[in-house]
């Protein structure tokens, strides 16, 4: 058998397969599908310190190799997460990760409080993709300035594995990976969605309530893998690689590219079943390429 224990921060995930955030509910609703003692962590969806009705409907549309959302961060608040969700999955033997957004720096902090003091949740991943209200809605995760701030405002009220999730919608994304190091993330995650724009020329209209939606699918999995690839010559700490990630063979490229672990978004959506069948895949994809540590993958790229 291969050794496919990865090391993210503190945790020692039993394999590099998580979930993505909004794309796998809070875990309970996979339990029939996928045996969450199997996965390496799961990440569950973008949590406020509000409970959140979304954006208006429709916020999906499918796109060639790909799709468009703009959910919105739909979600209970961190408050009902605490007291109805979190005693549903504490049990399962795989990491939780608390996905935290929020649009005021005073929301992700509150929110990470509230979280710090549930010794059952071992990482949070910092969505910095949100619209930050106070600066016109421009994403923290797109300024250098407002990512220190929130960065840095979180790690002083959280005290366990701090993960960043990096907007790619930026010109460089390595200075934003510096920055999350710096500031002291003991992880960083990427690619969040691309944005995008989807036209139905009949009525020309966009076919996204809100106009722009996140673009996410194998259609961004080069630009991930690029963005993955140039993060690992820039940073020290761990990668958390997804974009596109459909199979095993997807999953395996990410690692070579420099990712540590990686995560299963839309995949999810087309095959429930697909992340337990990822860890199944990497098992045998070591055993056939005779690779004892799958660790010994990351950042084997050979350019
Ligand atoms: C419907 C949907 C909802 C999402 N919600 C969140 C979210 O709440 N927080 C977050 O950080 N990312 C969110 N994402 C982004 C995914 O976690 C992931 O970064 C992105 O979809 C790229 O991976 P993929 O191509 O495997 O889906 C969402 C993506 C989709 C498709």
């Amino acid at each position: 058998m291969s050794d496919l224990k990865v090391n993210i921060g503190s945790l020692e995930l039993k394999n590099p397969v998580m979930t993505a955030s909004g794309t796998f509910g809070y875990g309970l609703e996979f339990e029939d599908f996928v045996d969450l003692n199997k996965l390496g962590g799961f990440v569950v969806k973008g949590t406020t310190l509000e409970i959140r009705q979304g954006n208006k409907y429709p916020r999906m549309a499918e796109t060639p190799a790909g799709m468009l959302n703009a959910v919105g961060l739909q979600n209970k608040g961190v408050h009902a997460f605490v007291k109805d969700i979190l005693p549903k999955i504490k049990h399962y033997n795989s990491h939780i990760v608390v996905n935290v957004a929020g649009s005021k720096l005073e929301d992700y902090v509150e929110t990470a409080e509230i979280l710090n003091s549930e010794k059952d949740i071992p990482a949070i991943e910092l969505n910095v993709s949100c619209p930050n209200v106070k600066e016109g809605g421009m994403a923290f995760g797109t300024s250098c300035p407002a990512m220190v701030e929130v960065v840095k405002a979180v790690r002083n009220v959280w005290d366990r594995t701090m993960i960043v999730k990096l907007s790619p919608n930026v010109t460089n994304i390595t200075d934003f990976a510096k920055v999350a190091e710096d500031e002291g993330a003991d992880a960083i995650s990427l690619i969040n969605t691309l944005l995008g724009i989807a036209v139905d020329a009949k009525t020309r209209k966009p076919k996204l309530s809100t106009v722009t939606g996140g673009l996410s699918g194998p259609a961004v999995k080069p630009v991930a893998l690029r963005m993955v690839w140039q993060c690992y010559n820039a940073v020290k700490i761990p990668i958390i690689g997804m974009g596109g990630i459909m199979n095993t063979e997807d999953a395996i490229e990410f690692m070579i590219a420099g990712a540590t672990a990686i995560q299963v978004g839309t995949a999810n959506f087309v095959n429930p079943a697909v992340t337990g069948e990822i860890v199944d895949g990497m098992e045998a994809w070591c055993k056939e390429h005779n690779i004892a540590k799958i660790s010994d993958l990351i950042g084997s790229l050979e350019v």
